[in-house]
């Protein structure tokens, strides 16, 4: 007996890597259903050992599923959630359309899983930006400890974050630069090969993106709404992988010595920090891993009791696809859900 589980946008960045998490966790699954869009109908995509073959959103009932791992974007989502939710399932999406409805509670479970509670309302999880969530999991055991103040993030985030098409711009942009072709932006505003770009989703009045403001806003939401933020996010041509530098200040003084200890007991959290060349991670090495990784933890003299560090994880593992199977794991084992199948 187990859980009846759709993937919606099974054949995406994070729709694969779902099905792959699934497998290995050995997620108490009855049935996986792959989804994806009419184009895709009889893809077949890897469910562990198993081969899946997608079937259309559109003509798929939903009345016999239990939980709804939703990855397909945020206009999807506005369309799809609700009738999902009503057919019975619990939908935990990864877009960006619920995150800041009051009635969606928006969950990291090594930050705040107590609030998966409050996903009846509408019968919606949401899950954070990718980059929000590795900084939420890194600053709220700091927070316990010593209250934080303010955060400044600068991000360095993978293409992958963009979508498949955009690993494929990278990839064919390099290819190009090396063939000495032209070398044409589609998906990005300039060209990503062998550069960087001072933008992520579109601009706010205010002048920051509106991938900064979610970080603001979604911190808030998540860790606490008294918390400062300042964010500049940049996206780079790493395939997988996001990083921050991050600048705390906190209420109460920390020594980095301090922050490496509580770090290394955190949930989801690994600190590697050894302060000679290589003693650090890199996106390149956190590709494929659960953890968010830790390293340059050092006190920022600048401000009092200030801390600078360094923060990466993997965009599509805890960024998105792990984070949205950890709240099913988090739903099972609180029983706030039950199987139809088994109920009946
Ligand atoms: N990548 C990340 O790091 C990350 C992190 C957090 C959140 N997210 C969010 O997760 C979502 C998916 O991201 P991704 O990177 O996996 O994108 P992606 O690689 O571009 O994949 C998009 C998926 O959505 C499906 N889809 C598109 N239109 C559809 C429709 N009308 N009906 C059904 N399925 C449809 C696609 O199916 P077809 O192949 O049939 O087109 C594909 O499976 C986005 O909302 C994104 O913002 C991504």
């Amino acid at each position: 007996m187990g859980y009846s589980v759709a993937v919606v946008g099974a054949t995406g960045n994070v729709g694969r890597e779902m099905l792959g998490i699934l497998a290995e966790r050995a997620f108490p699954a009855a049935d996986v259903t792959a989804l994806a869009s009419r184009r895709s109908q009889g893809v077949e995509v890897s469910y562990g050992e198993r081969t899946l073959k997608v079937k259309a959103l559109e003509h798929f009932d939903f009345a016999g599923v239990d939980i709804c791992l939703m990855s397909a974007g945020s206009a999807v989502s506005r369309e799809w959630s609700p009738k999902i939710a009503a057919a019975g399932a619990v939908v935990i999406d990864n877009s960006s359309c619920w995150r800041y409805d009051s009635d969606v509670p928006l969950v990291v479970p090594e930050v705040n899983a107590d609030a998966a509670a409050g996903f009846r309302k509408r019968g919606i999880i949401a899950n954070p930006n990718c980059s929000t969530m590795q900084l939420v999991v890194a600053l709220k055991p700091l927070h316990d400890r010593a209250r934080i103040k303010r955060v400044v993030v600068a991000t360095y985030q993978s293409v992958s974050g963009a979508g498949k098409d955009a690993m494929d711009e990278l990839f064919s942009q390099t290819k190009a630069v090396f063939q000495i072709d032209e070398v044409a932006p589609k998906k990005f505003p300039k060209r990503i090969a062998f550069n960087v770009i001072p933008q992520i989703d579109v601009f706010m009045e205010d002048g920051y993106t509106r991938e900064e403001w979610k970080m603001v806003v979604e911190t808030k939401k998540i860790l606490d709404p008294k918390i400062k933020l300042v964010a500049t996010c940049v996206r780079v041509p790493v395939f997988i992988g996001h990083s921050e530098a991050v600048n705390i200040e906190f209420e109460r003084p920390i020594t980095a010595e301090e922050a490496r200890e509580v770090l290394r007991g955190a949930p989801g959290c690994i600190v590697i920090d050894k302060r000679e060349p290589g003693g650090y991670v890199t996106p390149y090495e956190s590709a494929g891993e659960d953890a968010t990784y830790i390293s340059r933890i050092r006190e920022d003299a600048t401000v009092e009791n200030g801390l600078a560090m360094w923060i990466v994880s993997d965009n599509l593992r805890k960024g998105a696809a792990l984070n949205a199977i950890q709240i099913a794991e988090c739903l099972i084992k609180r029983k706030l859900i039950t199987a139809k199948r088994k109920a009946a």
